[in-house]
């Protein structure tokens, strides 16, 4: 981008300044009446009704709330209903089968496919039947992995189909990954391919699966995707069986969506945390599928017209909420990428847009911010008048990147919505209404209608506008996660201890994240409190960072911090210490990034590792992390006279410069 258009723009957006919610987009959207925040407050927890009527029930749940035994609430209990004909069989029933419900775009540019709703139902009912041959049963945890190819929606809708959990894991972690999260959750079921294609070339997966399945402590039954063809040759080993051969033997079969209750477990999903396991999210049917589908429509403006794109990976909840279950529930075309923004060329995603029409696209501040590097040219090559709003997740968006946002891509007459959520809410819970309120780069806005959160101290008191605090949220809301899975414990030690007044029966909610409120209430949320790094939106736990490098000979002790980065957010900077006879070389250097990218994949790849003779650590023996944060970053360092070892700063600092 040439420093003049930029110039230009901050001229014309100063910091600080709102933006109304353009009139044409007012004009048409789903949400436009401001007094729907008032009507959430004033009939909560029945407005979330409004959420629930977007669906089809096969039976009407008798209360909305059921808080008896918080904070394990249900919600809309005792209705039953199956999100897969909520995807599905209803649109086909409207008359609407002929419409496209996936459009598929594969990384090679002259692959595409177009699954019509009717075609999906088909094919997801050969699934689901041949997922029951295989011996799945109601309430099986299916494991998917499986990256961005149309099975994988195909997999996950089966599986809704015939109640069987699904546990995706995104296809760029490891075999040890994808293991511990299959003895985790006891699944006995995978679905994987044979491999995909990545800037040009074919990618093996499945032998990354194989390994995978190795490390698992039980019997598993296998299907294969075979997505390269010819492209690469795979075997298929005991127990493993083709996708094509056992959807063929299904042939034109017709699988009844199974009734779930409301609370019934539509999925689990794996994300990081402080510790190093994995925790295990647990979505159900009923509060999900009603807040994805809610805040698709409010939020996101989907129309069954629409042509919708949110460029996530499914392997993440972004993905499952809103490019499946969201979409899908609501009736419109919904466009899934197979490769990555840059391949053939850097307009590869507005070329997509121009083609397809896009009308709405959700993507993430760490891509804008790629956009915005490789410069404004290439979203000028293309016709991207189709969208009507954009949207993002995942982490903060600097004003910069959203005003580029604003400007280059929705030519300033979009919307941008900035939603804050987690893997835990299952959907958005802080972001503007796109027709209803101004937009403030940077701030993601007020709670939703019917979410209350606020910006509190270490004691649970509101801070004042403008400082900082942590993020909790006071009401449970439909989406939200019911438990860890198999772990009620961890569950309330994690979200709910630490501000909850059990004894008055309060329960609050925190998502570790910190915050602050402006006068207006609206809420920027400033990043993780706990020992979570987020790099290109993407969860990574420090202890599963140090735990697979402590794993690798010759390191004694290691710690990691995140560590700022222009495009991702946040960078892995890992220091650690050497064990007696071993060199801090290149040669370890290497070994601990491998080791890293078996442990958890190559997400997760340090951008520096640091020898070094000790950690500073404070007189009662905790490593300073913030120190390393600063060290990282190149900023000046703060008091170091509590730590025992202040010397050793130094001597990091000095590595790291050199650098
Ligand atoms: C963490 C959740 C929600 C799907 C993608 C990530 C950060 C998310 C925003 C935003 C500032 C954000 C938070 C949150 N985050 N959205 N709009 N502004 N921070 O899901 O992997 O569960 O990560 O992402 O720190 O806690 P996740």
């Amino acid at each position: 981008m040439s420093e003049e258009s930029e110039g230009e723009l901050e001229a014309r957006l100063p910091e600080g300044e709102s933006f109304e919610p353009p009139e044409s987009f007012v004009e048409q959207a789903n949400v436009t009446d401001e007094s729907i925040y008032e009507e959430f407050e004033e009939n909560w927890p029945d407005c979330w009704e409004r959420a629930a009527d977007l669906l089809d029930w096969e039976a009407s749940y008798d209360q909305v709330l059921e808080d008896g035994d918080a904070p394990f609430y249900e919600w809309f209990a005792d209705g039953t209903l199956n999100a897969s004909y909520n995807c599905l069989d209803r649109h086909v029933e409207d008359g609407r089968g002929d419409e496209a419900a996936i459009e598929w775009v594969g990384e090679p540019t002259d692959e595409t496919r177009t699954y019509t709703y009717q075609e999906l139902l088909d094919e997801v009912q050969e699934f689901a039947a041949a997922l029951r041959a295989l011996g799945v049963e109601e309430d099986d945890v299916v494991t998917l992995y499986m990256p961005m190819i149309p099975e994988l929606p195909v997999a996950m809708l089966a599986c809704a189909r015939i109640g069987a959990p699904h546990s995706v894991v995104f296809a760029g972690f490891s075999a040890d990954a994808l293991a511990t999260r299959m003895n985790s959750a006891d699944s006995e079921y995978l679905v994987t391919c044979d491999g995909y294609y990545r800037r040009g070339d074919p990618l093996n997966h499945k032998d990354k699966a194989d390994d995978g399945l190795g490390s698992v402590d039980h019997g598993v039954e296998t299907v294969v995707v075979d997505r390269l063809g010819d492209e690469l040759e795979h075997d298929l080993g005991d127990r493993q069986r083709g996708y094509d051969e056992l959807v063929g033997e299904h042939a034109g079969a017709t699988v009844d969506p199974v009734t779930r209750d409301a609370e019934d477990m539509l999925f689990l999903m794996y994300t990081s945390g402080t510790t190093g396991k994995p925790k295990g999210v647990k979505h159900t049917t009923g509060g999900y599928l009603s807040y994805v589908a809610w805040t698709s429509h409010a939020v996101l403006d989907v129309k069954p017209e629409d042509t919708y794109w949110c460029s996530a990976d499914i392997g993440w909840i972004t993905g499952h909420s809103y490019i499946v279950y969201g979409p899908l529930a609501l009736g419109t075309s919904t466009v899934m990428y197979e490769g990555t923004p840059d391949y053939p060329e850097k307009d590869r995603l507005w070329e997509i847009v121009d083609d397809y029409d896009v009308t709405q696209l959700y993507t993430a501040p760490t891509a804008i911010r790629a956009f915005m590097k490789w410069g404004e040219d290439y979203p000028a090559r293309h016709d991207l008048s189709s969208l009507r709003l954009l949207g993002t997740v995942g982490e903060p968006i600097n004003p910069r990147a959203w005003k580029w946002y604003y400007k280059h891509i929705g030519d300033e007459s979009c919307p941008v919505v900035d939603t804050w959520w987690q893997t835990e809410t299952g959907g958005m819970m802080i972001t503007t209404l796109p027709g209803v309120g101004d937009m403030k780069p940077g701030s993601a806005g007020p709670p939703l209608p019917g979410v209350s959160a606020n910006v509190v101290d270490t004691n649970g008191d509101d801070v004042e506008p403008g400082k900082a605090g942590y993020l909790t949220v006071d009401k449970p809301w439909p989406g939200m996660l019911r438990t860890l899975y198999h772990n009620d414990d961890r569950f309330i030690d994690e979200y709910w201890e630490e501000y909850s007044d059990e004894a008055a029966g309060e329960w609050v909610y925190f998502p570790e994240d910190g915050a602050k409120i402006d006068d207006d209430g609206y809420i920027t949320v400033l990043g993780r409190v706990d020992d979570v790094i987020n790099v290109s939106g993407h969860r990574l736990g420090t202890m599963e960072l140090e735990s697979a490098i402590v794993g690798v000979e010759g390191v004694a002790e290691a710690a990691v911090v995140g560590g700022d980065h222009d495009i991702k957010g946040e960078a892995v900077y890992a220091y650690a210490i050497t064990e007696d006879g071993y060199e801090g070389d290149d040669d370890l250097r290497e070994r601990v990034v491998e080791g890293v990218e078996d442990a958890i994949g190559p997400i997760a790849r340090p951008e520096a590792v640091i020898f070094s003779p000790e950690l500073p650590k404070t007189r009662s023996g905790k490593i300073m992390r913030r120190l390393l944060e600063d060290i990282a970053n190149g900023d000046e360092l703060g008091n170091t006279s509590t730590l025992r070892n202040p010397e050793v700063v130094d001597d990091i600092a000095g590595k790291v410069s050199d650098d």
